[in-house]
């Protein structure tokens, strides 16, 4: 099913009219509906003829959506729960309930629809604009935002939802790149990293590579960082991403790869919930501490808890080809695909 822009923005040109009694605007995307109150966040579908409806707390929903916007659908499903969430399908988005819940799924209850991504984006960009409250940051640490995510609608909080990620073409500071972090207005040191030096490292380059030699303290560089579970990328080599974050409270989703992903716990401790990315079985318990490192095979969904804000790099590889690889059968889950030619694995 291809998504019809309509749907959106006739429910925008219907204001105030679709307003419910919180004052909070109703979505419709093909057969979800999607609604909000004071709470919670309400999700309907239809399946065997019935119409059936999942309740999320409303900050859970709104600091998933957060991610799945800011992310662009990330790589896999996210999932906002154990029973909505969203698959990238590269182009397109796939929206699911229960599917991936072995409950709803062996009854027949469970629904999901594929839409043009940019109709998806459109749809939750309006969604989050319209229920996140003045004074809520879905990004913040909840020690670090404020309540407002309750009650009834008031005002907005574009400045927060609006955050461009931080993508790095090579690497931040180089000429023409994402700037470092130096604006100590825009970027102060968080509350947790104030002990980290934030000198820089002095580069000497032989004559004639002043150009082509460049670094910078990333721990400094993350001890600024204002948001939680939201990785920005700080170095491109090919389809090699490094992606560290800082993370606080709770993986806002469950993320099942479509393909490996690495972990290296730069500071701290994050513990790991592991579970099948099919059922939501549990398959492990990883605790990660300061120098451990961790790779996340591609048939599992994941969710990481910390308990004080730490810093995590995120090692992805972009190669396109690697859902299909992997889709297929070609490469196993616990095997990575880099730099291999589908036919030279075994
Ligand atoms: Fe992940």
């Amino acid at each position: 099913m291809v998504g019809d822009l309509s749907d959106v923005r006739a429910m925008e040109q219907d204001f105030p009219s679709t307003r419910n009694e919180s004052g909070y605007q109703r979505f419709r995307l093909g057969d979800f509906v999607f609604s909000r109150d004071e709470y919670f966040v309400h999700i309907e579908w239809r399946a065997q003829g019935k119409k059936l409806s999942h309740t999320m707390s409303a900050d859970v929903f709104l600091r998933a959506l957060m991610r799945d916007v800011a992310w662009n659908f990330f790589y896999g499903w996210v999932n906002f729960d154990d029973v909505f969430g969203t698959r990238n399908r590269y182009d397109r988005v796939e929206l699911y309930a229960g599917r991936y819940h072995p409950v709803y799924k062996e009854q027949g209850l469970d629904h999901s629809a594929c839409f043009d991504s940019s109709f998806v984006m459109q749809a939750f960009r309006s969604m989050l604009d319209d229920w996140t409250n003045v004074g809520y940051d879905p990004f913040a640490a909840p020690a670090e935002t404020g309540l407002t995510w309750q009650g009834k609608k008031q005002g907005h909080n574009r400045a927060a939802l609006n955050r461009a990620r931080e993508s790095c073409r090579r690497m931040p500071g180089l000429p023409g790149d994402v700037p470092l972090r130096t604006d100590r207005n825009r970027y102060p040191i968080n509350r947790a990293f104030l002990d980290v030096p934030q000198d820089e490292p002095v580069i000497e380059a032989e004559p004639g590579f002043e150009h082509e030699v460049h670094a910078f303290n990333l721990f400094a560089y993350l001890s600024r960082s204002d948001v939680t579970w939201n990785p920005s990328v700080t170095s491109v080599c090919k389809h090699s991403l490094f992606c560290p974050t800082t993370e606080e409270y709770i993986l806002p989703v469950k993320h099942a790869n479509d393909r490996i992903e690495w972990f290296l716990q730069l500071s701290d401790q994050i513990e790991w919930r592991i579970e099948d990315r099919a059922t939501g079985r549990p398959r492990a318990s990883v605790v990660m501490r300061a120098g451990d490192v961790a790779a996340m095979p591609a048939d599992i969904r994941h969710q990481g808890f910390s308990r004080r804000r730490s810093m995590l790099l995120v090692w992805e590889n972009a190669d396109p080809r690697l859902p299909q690889l992997y889709e297929d059968g070609i490469l196993p889950p616990s095997l990575a695909g880099e730099f291999q030619e589908p036919g030279s694995v075994k």
